[in-house]
This record gives C-alpha cells, sequence and structure tokens, in this order.
C-alpha cells in the first residue's frame, strides 16, 4: 500500500475492497476476547503488584485502553500479545474526556480506581452510534457500596464518606442484566469490608473470566455466570498471571463468513459453550458444525431463513446482530430479526440494502427477504459490529465491494482481512481519496486516536 504522506493523510480514508463470491477454505485463528481484556485491563488497578494478561488482541481498542492506564500512572509492557500491567504509582485520579470517550470501556476504571484511591472522577461516557449508553445501574452499585457519587458538569464524581476507609459489602439488585454495571460493581465489591451479593447480575463469559482473574489475584467471588454473584471483601489483592479467554464474537463471525460464502471453515480456538445460541440458530438455518474440544467446523448446506430475538447472555448475543443479518439477506425465505438490547444498532440495514438486500426495518425489528444474491457496491460502516456485517455480505456478492469505515473493524478484529484472504477471500486494503467536502468534515471530526487528544495527552498517547 502507497505511504501517505502525514500532511496529506487527512484528505484520504482506509477501506477495504472486496471482490465477492469466492469459496473460502480451511483454518481461522481466534484472538483473545475484546471485552474481557478491556475489562482485565482495567482490574490491574486494583493491586500494586503485577499483573502478566496473556492472548490479548491487538486492537485499535486496546491500544485506547493502554494509552488511558498509562494516563492514570500505570506502566504497562507489551510483548505481541501478552501486556505486564503496574498500578504501583497511580498519578491522576481524574481521567481526560478525549480518552473516556473514545473508548466506552474505560468508564470501567471507575469501580477499581474507587476502591483503590478512595476518590475519583471521571466523565460520563456518553453515548454512542448505537444507543444512549447509560450509565445509571453502574452509579446505582458504586452508591449502593456506600459511596458518594455526583455528576456535575459532565463528571461523574465518586468517593468515598470522609470517615470511612473502604466500601462496605451489600446487596444490590441491578434492574437491568448489564455487563458493564456488573463488572464495575464486582471490581469494586472485591476490596469492600464485609460481603457483597449482586442480584440480575449479567452473565457474559467475559464476566466469567474477570472473577477468575480476580480470584487469581485473591479475591473471593463466587457465582459469576449466574445472576447471582457473592464477594467476599478482602484488604489487599495481589498480581496474577491470566490468560483471556477466546472471542466468542469473533468465532461467531468467521462462523457467519463461512455460512454466507457458503464454504467449510474451522475455527479455532474456541469455547463451544459461549457459542451455544449462535451454533443452535446456524444449525437451524441449515449448518452442519462439529465440535471438536476447542475447535468447531462449519459445512454450510443450503441456507434458509431463521429469526432471531437479541437478548442478554446466554441469549443470541446483540453484538452478532448485524453479521447474521447479512447471513439472513441471502437466505432462502422470510426471517425477523429483533435487537432488544441497544435501541440504534440497525445502521447496517441501509447499506445491506444498497447491495439489493430486501429489508423492512421497523424500529428495532428488521423483516428481511432473503434474495439468491447481494451486488458489490461502495458501502461505508457506521459501528464495529455494522463493519464486520458488511464484510461479510461482500464476500458473497456479485462484483466488488468498496467499505469504508475500516477504522471501527479495526477496534474489535484483529487482521481480519488477512485471515480470510489466507482462506480463500480476495480483500485489498486500500487508501481511497475522500471528496473536498468529505474531506473538510473528516479533518474537523478527531479520530480518536491521533487527533483528539490534547497536547498533555499527546505525551501520553
Ligand atoms: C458490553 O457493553 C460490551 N462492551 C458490548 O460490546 C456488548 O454489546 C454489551 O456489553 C452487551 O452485551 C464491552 O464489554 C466493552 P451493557 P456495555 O451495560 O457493558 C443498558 C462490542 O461491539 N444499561 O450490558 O456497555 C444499556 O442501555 C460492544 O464489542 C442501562 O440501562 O453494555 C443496554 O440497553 C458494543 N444502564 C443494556 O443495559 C446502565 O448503567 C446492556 O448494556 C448500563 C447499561
Amino acid at each position: 500500500m502507497p505511504r501517505i504522506a502525514a500532511s496529506q493523510r487527512s484528505l484520504y480514508t482506509e477501506c477495504l475492497e472486496v471482490s465477492g463470491t469466492n469459496f473460502l477454505s480451511g483454518e481461522i485463528h481466534i484472538n483473545g476476547a475484546k471485552n474481557s481484556a478491556l475489562a482485565l485491563m482495567a482490574a490491574s488497578l486494583l493491586t500494586d503488584d503485577t499483573i502478566f494478561l496473556e492472548n490479548v488482541p491487538d486492537l485499535t481498542d486496546i491500544k485506547v485502553m493502554s494509552k488511558l492506564l498509562n494516563y492514570i500512572g500505570i506502566s504497562t509492557q507489551q510483548n505481541s500479545h501478552t501486556f505486564q500491567l503496574n498500578a504501583k504509582q497511580i498519578a491522576n485520579k481524574e481521567l481526560p474526556s478525549s480518552l473516556v470517550n473514545a473508548l466506552r470501556a474505560s468508564f470501567f476504571c471507575i469501580g477499581p480506581l474507587l476502591a483503590r484511591l478512595g476518590e475519583v472522577r471521571i466523565p460520563l461516557p456518553g453515548g454512542c452510534k448505537i444507543g444512549h449508553r447509560p450509565i445509571d445501574e453502574h452509579i446505582r452499585g458504586l452508591k449502593a457500596l456506600g459511596a458518594f457519587v455526583s455528576i456535575n458538569d459532565g463528571t461523574v464524581i465518586a468517593k468515598l464518606p470522609p470517615s470511612e476507609k473502604t466500601l462496605k459489602g451489600t446487596c444490590i439488585k441491578f434492574n437491568c442484566q448489564s455487563v458493564g454495571a456488573t463488572e464495575t460493581t464486582l471490581m469494586a465489591a472485591t476490596l469492600a469490608e464485609g460481603r457483597t451479593i449482586l442480584e440480575n447480575a449479567a452473565q457474559e463469559p467475559e464476566i466469567q473470566d474477570l472473577a477468575k482473574m480476580l480470584n487469581s489475584m485473591g479475591a473471593k467471588v463466587k457465582g459469576a455466570g449466574t445472576k447471582t454473584i457473592i464477594i467476599d471483601g478482602v484488604t489487599k489483592l495481589n498480581g496474577c498471571h491470566h490468560k483471556v479467554i477466546p472471542d466468542r464474537i469473533e468465532a461467531g463471525t468467521f462462523l457467519i463468513a463461512a455460512a454466507i460464502t457458503r464454504s467449510t471453515l474451522t475455527i479455532k480456538p474456541v469455547t463451544p459453550e459461549h457459542l451455544e445460541a449462535v451454533i443452535q440458530k446456524l444449525r437451524d438455518c441449515g449448518c452442519e458444525i462439529e465440535v471438536n474440544n476447542d475447535n468447531l467446523t462449519i459445512i454450510p448446506k443450503l441456507i434458509t431463513a431463521v429469526d432471531i430475538t437479541t437478548e442478554p447472555y446466554p441469549g443470541f448475543p446483540t453484538d452478532l446482530q448485524a453479521p447474521f443479518m447479512a447471513l439472513m439477506a441471502t437466505a432462502k425465505g422470510n426471517s425477523i430479526i429483533k435487537e432488544t438490547i441497544f435501541e440504534r444498532r440497525m445502521q447496517h440495514v441501509g447499506e445491506l440494502q444498497k447491495m439489493g438486500a430486501l429489508i423492512d426495518l421497523q424500529g428495532n425489528t428488521a423483516f428481511i427477504k432473503g434474495v439468491s444474491k447481494l451486488v458489490g457496491k461502495s458501502i461505508s460502516a457506521g459501528d464495529l459490529r455494522s463493519s464486520a456485517a458488511l464484510v461479510l455480505a461482500s464476500l458473497s456478492a456479485k462484483g466488488k465491494s468498496n467499505i469504508q469505515g475500516v477504522n471501527y473493524l479495526d477496534r474489535g478484529y484483529e487482521k481480519m482481512e488477512n485471515k480470510l484472504n489466507n482462506v480463500g477471500a480476495n480483500i485489498i486494503r486500500a487508501h481511497r481519496k475522500i471528496d473536498s467536502f468529505a474531506s473538510k468534515s473528516y479533518k474537523n471530526k478527531s479520530h480518536f486516536l491521533n487527533e483528539s487528544f490534547s497536547e498533555k495527552e499527546k505525551e501520553v498517547a
């Protein structure tokens, strides 16, 4: 790919050029889970010893989280997919908005920082492309543990009462099963005095992975992965070695890539029980799936339409709604896809329609009539999982597609086009000059990794 002079970079945007209808064959390697690694990195704040994290995926989101932790004062060393994190010297109790806005998961630092320092200031993470993303359940959890939490001028300020040295164990029943709120409160409770019981907790595998690492650090957590988690607080946590679980969303994305191209693929390593709902839906729509320990082989037959409704784990994951819709767009028959977790997670519909998909969107319910073939077009992604859906749709489409918004894809998929090309796809990552109008808006938009840091943050970035 031709190198572009730094001064010219804002006139170009990265895109993927995908030539469709290739059959795929072979084996795809799955990296560590992004949504586990981000929480585990935040948990490193709970101890002044060193945490060794293995199988961390090489993603933009991980880079941003690492820069945020450096800003707080955590030393991080990375060697390929292994991170060493040490929070002995925490320098900043206040996190900068440009970093928190760049990565919602950075808000998960509020629990560990409060438990460790007794006070923390974090800007409201704000909504994003897929929805309003409130944090009221995070705040409820911290208040229930005895913290004073207020929001002043867009900043969340959490602190211990003046007379208290630690948070206090309690019972908290969440109003909704929130992954982030469960993780925030779980981490804070590990250093609280006494027992904490979380009810209506989220059950995602990433929470189980976090609890496993916390227990390796000396915490006393039971029940992670169920709706009731019990934490007996301890006075100190230690360092540990921990390996991040395989990314079930990346694995599900590549299973759907096999199905949409009608190709036989093996995906490994995976934890099959983390993918039960996805495997079942793929079998229901006409795929044979062989489970062999930590690898899955998918053999698509005639793909027929099935309905899905997204739900908290162990239901069908919202993060695979968009990729699965791409598959249903080329399935035989009519299907209904309901998104119940986020209110604005249908941005891929318009782009799939440009490619010839027959989708009638009514609120957060899509009514899909499968077509035999989509047609390659110039399309653009609006968020991480929509970008994955557009890649999958382009793999099966007639002709060439040009997909803009590759920066979204790189947030959650490590070298996606390389992995697909290694099994027979034809994808080129290219730079595309954006027209004058778009270049003005592109230049003004703060691109979180390059342009949104203040001078001070740039020192860290
Ligand atoms: C995590 O986001 C994941 N991100 C998301 O993955 C994933 O889609 C989501 O969980 C659901 O599984 C990370 O783990 C970094 P939630 P999170 O709190 O924790 C409502 C991806 O593509 N809610 O479980 O932010 C909320 O509005 C990303 O990899 C409240 O009402 O999601 C939503 O409707 C996207 N109040 C529902 O809960 C709160 O305080 C689930 O959100 C918090 C959440």
